[in-house]
């Protein structure tokens, strides 16, 4: 079976086929970056139109360079994100599925970020502990199967790569922020400030990020305050102690989540897990453990039409399907997701480009 995925969720494109037989035959990605960057952050209305003119597109030009016309079935990502670039892909999945004759799926997102790992070559066998950090997201699931997810943890206000974001432009850095913050860390030095690691003092898995940029902007303030600062210098000292607040935190929300349910396998997903740090703590935090920790490559981290095509067949070989309409939610929890019977098969995985 071979199905289209298609992500407009937030401010990436994102089109890819993935076939059952062959793996991923091939993914495209437009970033809205620098669009919204003389804002500083994502213009929904922007968005909205950017999808409108990118879809199409970029779904012609994979299926160009896939060399074939046929699909089987069409996903497209319908929740949860900005309502009107979820409706954009929607409606545009939901008519190809139509005019072609064959089903359609909408995707939940978080649930593409977490079966994304299972893209690689040798991905994560059920079940696993998914740590889910996005933009919108931070959250700890136990996952038993495709749609069996239990959220252990949730972020309690600002996600992961929303404190990353906001700290960033506090910083004085270009949108987005995330990435750049991760670059001027390394230059930083890691025994100057220690910020706290919030919630990690008390029992649960939930997480609580807002403090931290607060904490960011104090310690700049002061920082900027005493005579013959280096100013360049101060800033990448505060992004390095931030980072390291942040990873040491999920980190250890981490290890709590393993030992509580028992299962020694770590999914991380979501733009953040990116973060290079992140993956070398997490990494020899489950070797430590007795574990293994497993993610997608940087390219699936963040947003991206691969994830969405392959959370659609996972459910569209298992006879799932939209009726004739569409829509999109914004707000959509995860535990309400239908689970797919039987067991999930792994597919074919790996990646093959023709
Ligand atoms: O999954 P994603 O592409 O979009 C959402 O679903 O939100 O995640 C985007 C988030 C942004 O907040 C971005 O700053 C963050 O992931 N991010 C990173 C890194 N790369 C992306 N944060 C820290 N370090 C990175 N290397
Ligand atoms: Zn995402």
């Amino acid at each position: 079976m071979r199905v289209l995925g298609i992500e407009t969720s937030c401010d990436e494109t994102g089109v890819a086929i993935y076939d059952s037989d062959q793996g991923l035959m091939g993914h495209l990605l437009h970033s809205q970056a620098a669009l919204h960057a003389e804002y500083g952050g994502v213009v929904p209305e922007l968005a909205s139109r950017d999808h409108v003119r990118k879809v199409l597109p970029l779904v012609r030009e994979l299926l160009g360079q896939c060399g074939e016309e046929r699909i089987d079935g069409v996903a497209y990502t319908c929740g949860p994100g900005l309502v009107g670039a979820l409706l954009v892909g929607a409606g545009i999945g939901r008519s190809l599925a139509w005019a072609r004759a064959v089903p359609a799926i909408g995707v939940h997102h978080m649930e593409g970020h977490l079966l994304a790992p299972l893209l690689e070559r040798s991905g994560p066998a059920f079940p696993f502990v998914a740590l889910l950090v996005s933009g919108g997201h931070t959250q700890l699931v136990e996952a038993q199967g495709v749609g069996r997810y239990h959220l252990l943890g949730d972020s309690l206000d600002d996600a992961a790569g929303e404190a990353f974001d906001k700290t960033a432009k506090l910083l004085g850095l270009p949108y987005p922020g995330g990435p750049e913050l991760a670059r001027l860390a390394l230059q930083g030095d890691p025994d100057r400030f220690r910020f706290p690691r919030p919630m990690t003092d008390r029992p649960g898995l939930d997480f609580s990020f807002s403090g931290l940029k607060t904490f960011a902007l104090n310690t700049l303030k002061r920082g900027l305050s005493e005579a013959s600062v280096e100013e360049v210098q101060l800033k990448a000292d505060i992004a390095r102690a931030f980072e390291e607040a942040v990873v040491d935190t999920l980190v250890i929300k981490c290890r709590r989540a393993v030992r509580e349910t028992g299962i020694p396998t770590l999914v991380l997903a979501g733009g953040v897990s990116a973060n290079r740090s992140l993956r070398r703590r997490i990494g020899a935090m489950m070797v430590e453990q007795g574990g293994r920790a497993f993610y997608p490559r940087p390219e699936f981290c963040t947003d991206n039409g691969a994830m969405i095509a392959y959370a659609g067949w996972q459910r569209l070989r298992a006879g799932q399907a939209e009726p004739l309409k569409f829509g999109a939610l914004p707000r959509w929890p995860l535990e309400t997701l239908p689970p797919v019977t039987p067991d999930p098969v792994p597919g074919r995985s790996g990646l093959l480009y023709r």
